[in-house]
């Protein structure tokens, strides 16, 4: 068992003014935030990690009433009963890997989110493929100033929020965000251990619609507001989605 959770960074000096991309660090508000995310992650992991330890416990117990031939001794003696068997039923624990680990983006502002994390107890990796949608020649200007600088834009993305693309060098569309983002969904998928994602609007969207299933109608106009955090956990019939508000 593994949870993954997805998070924005803390407020940024950019949040604060209203611009869009750049890559300034955190405000006051966001050092808050960074401080109390590192808590809650500890408490989580306490947490899952007895709640994983209880289930350990009642699939032992089943088991073990399983060798009983139906009798219901308590766990204890049944265990003692089942060392002389063949069956090792420690082997068959679901272990809790102990990793855990916490991507972030490459830039300022979800690196300083993560700092007050213990890296003897997280392994911290920063991917550039979950830096922010890029903006282009939009990048460091609030909504306002697009609307009065480049009106035709402003319009083209209201009217097409997924398939329009910024202007200018390198900016992007979320149909590109998807793009980029796949590699990390796959390594998503393909490891075992839980994971804290710390990284921004555009990205916590798209990763967030993959796992909960959400079109792509719907995508860009989701509401992440800073100061959550969203918890998925992989259960048979789909993902279990937990939401966490910050009280600040
Ligand atoms: O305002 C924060 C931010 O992360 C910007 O850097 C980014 O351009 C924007 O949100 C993405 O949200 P939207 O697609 O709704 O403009």
């Amino acid at each position: 068992p593994r949870v993954i959770y997805i998070t924005r960074h803390g407020e940024s000096e950019d949040n604060s003014a209203g611009r869009i991309g750049g890559d300034t660090g955190l405000s006051p508000n966001g050092e808050r935030y960074a401080k109390a995310l590192a808590r809650f992650i500890d408490r989580r992991r306490l947490e899952f990690t007895a709640e994983v330890d209880e289930q350990n416990h009642r699939l032992e117990m089943f088991m073990a009433s399983g060798t009983s031939s139906g009798n219901n001794s308590e766990p204890e003696s049944v265990s003692s009963h089942s060392s002389n068997q063949s069956i090792d039923y420690s082997s068959l624990r679901l272990k809790v890997k102990p990793d855990f680990e916490i991507w972030t983006s490459m830039l300022k502002r979800t690196m300083e989110t993560v700092e007050h994390f213990d890296p003897q107890k997280y392994r911290i990796k920063n991917i550039r493929s979950l830096n922010e949608i890029y903006a282009g020649r939009c990048e460091g200007m609030t909504y306002e100033e697009i609307a009065t600088q480049f009106p035709e834009e402003f319009e083209a993305r209201q009217l097409d929020k997924f398939y329009y693309r910024y202007p200018g060098i390198g900016g992007e569309s979320y149909a590109d965000v998807v793009l980029r983002l796949q590699q990390v969904i796959v390594e998503l998928e393909r490891i075992r251990h839980s994971v804290l994602l710390v990284t921004h609007r555009a990205m916590a969207r798209t990763l967030l619609s993959y796992f909960m299933d959400i079109p792509t109608t719907h995508m860009p106009d989701m509401e992440l507001p800073l100061g959550y955090v969203y918890s998925c956990e992989p259960r048979p019939f789909g993902n279990f989605l937990r939401v966490w508000r910050y009280n600040t």
